[in-house]
């Protein structure tokens, strides 16, 4: 495989020829091709001989189709590799602990391949100390080689959020964190190179870990705050979009929005940060507070729609995925809340245009139709996701589909600037 990369197509940068480990033109293998990984490998592709390794052969066989670097599941291609950048899950436990099986299993595997001089950089979201006391271990006894002395740690916190096009890899500001100085300006160089140099150099791993978590925690905890809100103010009989227009004209008021929050980082990693706190002797209250708060939203949600419609009622749910725009369905909080709904008696047909249909079946036994258009009879449309197509929905679709005085659920403020007939009832959260 590693014949076949024509190293005279990269061309040489000059920064490349400064950095300490006198390695003109490292050979990159990044591990876990998903949505971390695959836009990373491609900038770095168009600069650097990269491989691209995932252990799923499904994917690496549709890849192949497409990306015009080698891609591969066969583990003799991270023979000969400089740098290697592991881009794997760190999802949790049923019991919101942190769940370190990729991790241990992809260093394992490098640990095999690691040579004097190699680098290995993680960009998985972790808590403090994982890098350097959890992943450098095993990649010292896989390796026989000493971490710090022979082969050298990095991290680089991913910070792109999938479906938005304005925040892409070389755009992003990227933290970078060596185990040594040498390692941090190395990887200030390689990852500077595919961003325009817009690096921001970490005193330590555990500063640039620790930062990652606080980013998704904070914004935790402020969605968890807006959601408490959105509760009481149910019970008053009030909108909380409309108070957080009004809210929001102030200039310091932090524009967040309420509603579900699934999906495998903002969801997650504040677990890895309360466990990590728990262990230390401390109780992350606040964090934990964000948690709760966002995973009773779907309970709250649930009861929401329940109380204004009748038993057994046919609902149509638009959307499904943890986010809009895009096709993710793991972790979907709407998937929590259509099976709650069920749980009530009623009828939950769903339509999303992104999510994989066969994927959604197997994950959450929930079947998608193809297209929710000239279907006709339901009590309620909820518009659980904001995927474009729902937003531009006119009121006379979604009136179409509705029973009179059917309940149009608008969870997400997609529709709040339609004018629906007062023969339907509008429900902004
Ligand atoms: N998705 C995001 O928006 C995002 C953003 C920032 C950070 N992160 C973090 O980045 C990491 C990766 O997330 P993702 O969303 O890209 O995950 P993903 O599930 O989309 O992709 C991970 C890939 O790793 C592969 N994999 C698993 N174990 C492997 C192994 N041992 N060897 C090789 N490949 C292996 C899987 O097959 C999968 O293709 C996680 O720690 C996540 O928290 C994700």
């Amino acid at each position: 495989m590693q014949e076949n990369l024509k190293t005279d197509l990269y061309p040489l940068t000059n920064d490349f020829c400064l950095s300490v480990f006198n390695v003109e033109m490292p050979r990159i293998i990044v591990i876990g091709l998903g949505y971390v990984g695959l836009p990373l490998a491609t900038e770095f592709a168009e600069k650097f001989p990269l491989i691209g390794f995932d252990i799923c052969p499904k994917k690496i066989n549709q890849l192949s189709k497409f990306v015009e670097f080698p891609v591969t599941c066969d583990e003799s291609a991270l023979v000969n590799n400089d740098v290697f950048i592991i881009a794997v899950p760190t999802p949790i436990t049923s019991d919101f602990q942190p769940d370190l099986k990729h991790l241990e299993a992809s260093s394992k595997l490098c640990g095999h391949y690691l040579r004097k001089g190699s680098i290995v950089v993680f960009e998985s979201t972790v808590y403090p100390g994982v890098t350097e006391e959890f992943c450098g271990p095993i990649l010292e006894k896989a390796s026989g080689l000493k971490c710090g002395k022979d082969f050298f740690l990095g991290y680089s916190p991913e910070r792109i959020n999938p479906g938005d096009n304005n925040h892409t890899v070389e755009k992003i500001t990227k933290i970078v964190a060596g185990q040594t100085s040498e390692t941090t300006d190395f990887l200030a160089n390689l990852y500077g190179s595919i961003n325009n140099h817009n690096i921001y150099k970490a005193p330590s791993i555990k500063v640039a870990e620790a930062s990652k978590l606080i980013e998704n925690a904070q914004r935790d905890i402020n969605i968890g705050f807006i959601n408490e809100i959105t509760i009481i103010l149910s019970m008053l009989k009030i909108s909380s979009y409309e108070v957080l227009k009004a809210a929001n004209t102030k200039w310091n008021f932090l524009n967040f929005e309420p509603g579900l929050v699934g999906g495998h980082c903002i969801g997650v990693d504040p677990y890895y940060l309360s466990c990590l706190s728990q262990e230390l002797g401390y109780t992350a209250l606040m964090t934990l507070a964000g948690r709760t708060t966002n995973e009773y939203m779907v309970r709250f949600l649930g009861n929401q729609i329940h109380s204004r419609l009748e038993k057994s009622s046919k609902i149509l749910c638009l959307g499904i995925t943890f986010k809009e725009d895009i096709d993710d369905i793991r972790n979907s909080k709407v998937a929590a809340l259509i099976l709650y709904l069920k749980q009530f008696g009623h009828e939950v047909v769903v339509h999303d245009p992104q999510a994989d249909p066969e994927e959604t079946r197997k994950l959450y036994g929930i079947d998608l139709i193809p297209t929710y258009r000239d279907l006709i009879g339901f009590d309620a449309v909820i518009g659980s996701v904001g995927h474009k197509e729902y937003r531009h929905l006119a009121a006379e679709d979604i009136q179409s589909m509705l029973n009179p005085q059917g309940l149009i659920c608008d969870i997400k403020n997609l529709w709040s600037q339609l004018v629906f007939s007062q023969h339907f009832r509008y429900w902004l959260l």
